[in-house]
């Protein structure tokens, strides 16, 4: 069985499927941990972000592994190095490489083999997995998402300011939904969620009986 939960940045996606996941006893891919690894290795082998060949060649390369709870690069727990402001900033590039999506495509094709997995991306039930029996857009206005962002980082004693993040994530919101391969959009039978105002356990509910209605008996 495979879930796709495809959706925006800051949509909540990532924490609801994981705990979708768990519900369900399926494993969780975290497919932006992917292109964040190659857009790391890019920084950090100072590979310049417009040279698409070397990025491509890159990603070929690199040992990408998604555990449970944590995400190796080349034999290194990376979990807290990919989600640097500096990696989404330069992320656009990685995601934009024709050669990286195929790759990344292929590799979470792989990944899912003979398990049950609910899989969290862009491009999860337009290109991965069309076939998937349960495909879910989740969304929340680009309020709401700032707002949620905003308090996080101030809960974790991060200063932040609501405009900037407003503009940044606008900003990121364009760049995957102008993608020509991959690009954010609902897949035609994918059933939308906007979680404005909800709970992240009335998120959750939600999605369970969406998975246990499409779920083939
Ligand atoms: O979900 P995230 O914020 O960790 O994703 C980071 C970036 O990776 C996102 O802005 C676009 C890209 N991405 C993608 O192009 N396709 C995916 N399936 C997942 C992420």
């Amino acid at each position: 069985m495979i879930v796709t939960i495809d959706g925006p940045a800051g949509a909540g996606k990532s924490s609801v499927a994981k705990r979708l996941s768990q519900e369900l006893g399926y494993c969780f891919l975290d497919t932006g941990a992917m292109y964040r690894c190659v857009t790391l290795a890019c920084l950090r082998r100072k590979i310049p972000l417009d040279d698409t060949h070397a990025i491509a060649a890159l990603a070929m390369e690199l040992q990408i592994e998604l555990r449970n709870d944590s995400v190796w690069l080349d034999g290194e727990d990376v979990s807290v190095a990919i989600r640097t402001p500096e990696v989404t900033r330069s992320i656009k590039s990685i995601a934009d490489n024709l050669q990286v999506r195929a790759a990344m495509v292929q590799a979470q094709r792989r990944w899912v083999q003979g398990k049950d997995v609910v899989t969290e991306g862009r491009d999860q039930g337009t290109v991965a997995f069309p076939d998937a029996p349960c495909k879910i857009f989740l969304t929340a206005s680009a309020e709401e998402r700032a707002r949620r962002r905003l308090q996080q980082l101030l809960d974790a004693g991060i200063d932040a300011d609501y405009d900037e993040i407003l503009r940044l994530q606008q900003e990121r919101d364009e760049n995957d939904m102008k993608r020509p391969t991959g690009g954010l959009r609902p897949a035609s039978n994918a059933i939308t969620v906007n979680t404005d105002g909800m709970q992240e356990n009335e998120v959750l509910d939600k999605l369970l009986h969406i998975v246990r209605d499409r779920t083939p008996r």
